[in-house]
């Protein structure tokens, strides 16, 4: 049978082509236009696609730093990473300026609860520091790219130093509600890495070396502060993974099992980006509920807020020592 002597699958055939082309149009407008994609959801696709563009990646991180140095044109020295419920950190700081997330080109824009949303420049411990208000998970549906983009942002605005917190559930029996967890190392394999994709050579190299990337120069430093002002400091492994869902209780036995203390949704993929621009970094986890536990313990994101907001004041003490003796 000819082609021609079929109507209906000749139609079909058309509308297939008309759709695509029309969609495929619409994607490149959209590059074109606002130069750049948004997925609503995740997508690997999408991901991979954005983690090859390295060209428009760099592009965007220079006009938001642009975008930033108009506003404030002073040099910040430390950059700072606030977790869930730790927003009210930067009451400590002397604000001169901050920025709404919305406000910057090419920033995503932070959606969860106990997350602000903004850069806050200004001083801390007699130093020029950023924090973030609110930062980019990946559970979220942003892509790994797009939740490091604000840690390439403030390297290119001057930082050489980032100091990270987060909340994460203890595994480690030794650890209560509320200590306060030095990472000495983490294990990323339970997320995805940020820097896969086609390598920036001017952000750092392709296979970043990993030996040491939280810095013990740092974490012999919050040691000694801690101890002198008698505040109980644990020190462990930080498992990264994707969330949203807390973990089951097998699961945290097997987080355990491969060598994790603690556990969280955030961090690593930060850590990586930073360490691969060569930053000194420093990461410290609340630990706010407790994944090996009793049978009827259940966790929620308020308790998990609410165990943060408690310890606060102990990791600021902490964090602003540090950036003064620096
Ligand atoms: N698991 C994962 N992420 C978390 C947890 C947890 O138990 N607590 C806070 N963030």
């Amino acid at each position: 049978m000819l082609f021609t002597d079929c109507p209906i699958l000749a139609k079909d055939v058309f509308y297939h082509f008309f759709n695509s082309t029309l969609l495929l149009v619409s994607f490149l407008c959209k590059i074109i236009f606002t130069g750049k994609i948004k997925p609503s959801v995740n997508n690997f696709y999408c991901s991979a696609f954005i983690g090859n563009n390295q060209y428009t990646m760099i592009t965007k991180i220079k006009e938001s730093v642009a975008y930033i140095q108009k506003k404030y044109n002073t040099v910040p020295s430390v950059g700072i990473v606030l977790g869930s419920g730790l927003g009210s950190f930067t009451a400590e700081m002397k604000v001169e300026i901050e920025i709404d997330y919305d406000d910057i080109p090419h920033f995503p824009v932070s959606t969860v609860e106990g997350h602000h949303g903004k850069l806050i420049f200004g001083e801390l411990g007699g130093k020029k520091v950023v924090a973030m208000a609110g930062r980019f998970h990946y559970y979220e549906g942003y892509t790994p790219e797009e939740v490091v983009f604000p840690i390439r942002v403030m390297k290119f605005l001057g930082i050489t130093t980032i100091l990270i917190s987060n909340a994460a559930g203890g595994m480690n029996a030794g650890f209560k509600v509320g200590d306060l967890m030095v990472i000495k190392d983490h294990i990323s394999l339970f997320t995805v890495n940020p820097l896969l994709g086609k390598n920036a050579e001017e952000l750092g190299p392709r296979f970043p070396d990993m030996s040491e990337p939280y810095s013990k120069n740092l974490i012999a430093k919050v040691k000694a502060i801690a101890a002198a002002k008698n505040i109980d400091l644990k020190e462990g492994v930080y498992c990264g993974v994707t969330g949203p869902t807390f973990e089951t209780r097998s699961e945290y036995k097997l987080l355990h099992i491969v060598g994790g203390d603690a556990v969280g949704m955030s961090t690593v993929q930060e850590v990586i980006a930073a360490v691969h621009m060569g930053l000194a970094v420093f990461g410290l986890s609340v630990i706010t509920d407790l994944g090996i536990r009793k049978e009827e313990n259940k966790i929620t994101h308020a308790e998990v807020l609410q165990a943060a907001k408690e310890a606060e004041p102990k990791l600021t003490y902490l964090f602003k020592e540090l950036i003064a003796g620096l």
